[in-house]
């Protein structure tokens, strides 16, 4: 790639929310080269503290499943409607990236290091998307939190799901967004 291009990749990332996402989703080489990206995230130590599970096609229908049951045990009382507007979220994607840390032990290598890695690894992955003319958005909310939840996705008691980013093609323009001066939150620390 050539620098320029890089230099405004880097500029001009910016989420595409999932109500823009339409067909095709990343898969094949592009799907790979997403994946590549992740692994070119720092690693303190080269630990792996992370892994990925890929959800598609009719999968999306069960995770939207599970969503919905899983909100309903939270929330008892929620109307149908916003059992219905849980379960549907993830199918406004076609693909969506789960980002599973898992944190081990290590004397040299503390936790928050280890999801800091995974976050960096998520960020590669959402760079590339773009680079290859994908839109994607990071997503998280209370369902990442619920160990039902993550236990009827087959994550271990040691696992934990930092959110997922759903992809897709762009079935909009959006508009370039202005970001803040980063000059505003930065200082010379002089001693
Ligand atoms: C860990 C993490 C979790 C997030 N979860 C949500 C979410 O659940 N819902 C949401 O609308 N945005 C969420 N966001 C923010 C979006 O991914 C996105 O960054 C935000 O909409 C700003 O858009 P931009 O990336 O174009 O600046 C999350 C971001 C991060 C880093």
């Amino acid at each position: 790639m050539p620098m320029q291009s890089a230099i405004n990749l880097l500029l001009q990332r910016q989420s595409t929310p999932a109500k823009y996402h339409g067909e095709p989703a990343p898969g094949g080489d592009d799907l790979d080269l997403i994946l590549r990206a992740a692994m070119s995230a720092p690693d303190h130590g080269a630990m792996q503290p992370w892994r990925l599970l890929l959800v598609r096609g009719t999968a999306l229908v069960r995770l939207g499943d599970l969503f919905a049951e899983s909100f309903k045990r939270r929330n008892p009382e929620a109307s149908a409607e916003l059992v219905e507007r849980e379960r549907s979220k993830p199918t406004r994607s076609p693909l969506l990236i789960l980002l599973i840390s898992r944190p081990q032990p290590n004397a040299k290598v503390p936790e928050w290091e280890q999801m800091m890695s995974l976050g960096a690894a998520a960020e590669h992955m959402q760079l590339m998307a773009q680079a290859l003319g994908y839109g994607s958005i990071w997503l998280s909310g209370e369902r990442c939190q619920d160990r039902w939840l993550l236990e009827q996705l087959g994550l271990g008691g040691d696992e934990w799901l930092y959110g997922y980013l759903a992809m897709g093609s762009p079935t909009e323009h959006c508009a370039g967004k202005t970001r803040k001066d980063p000059w505003d939150l930065t200082q010379d620390w002089v001693g």
